[in-house]
């Protein structure tokens, strides 16, 4: 599974990080979203789907 954060989407609202810490790291510079890696590792396609439906802005995207 491939993780993106659309740059122009994103707000900062960091939601994607709470739910998932290890996917997601955040720019000290803006508070936008950039995941770790493109891909998700193997048995955390949960935690990245969670993200992708928490964010209020549908800035977090997947492809599998
Ligand atoms: Fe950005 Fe959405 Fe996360 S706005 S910081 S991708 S919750």
């Amino acid at each position: 599974m491939r993780i993106a954060v659309d740059a122009q989407r994103c707000q900062g609202h960091a939601l994607c990080a709470v739910v998932a810490p290890d996917l997601f790291d955040l720019s000290e510079e803006d508070g936008h979203a950039v995941p770790w890696a493109a891909a998700v590792p193997a048995g955390r396609e949960a935690e990245a789907e969670h993200a992708e439906a928490g964010c209020p802005e549908r800035a977090v995207e997947l492809e599998s």
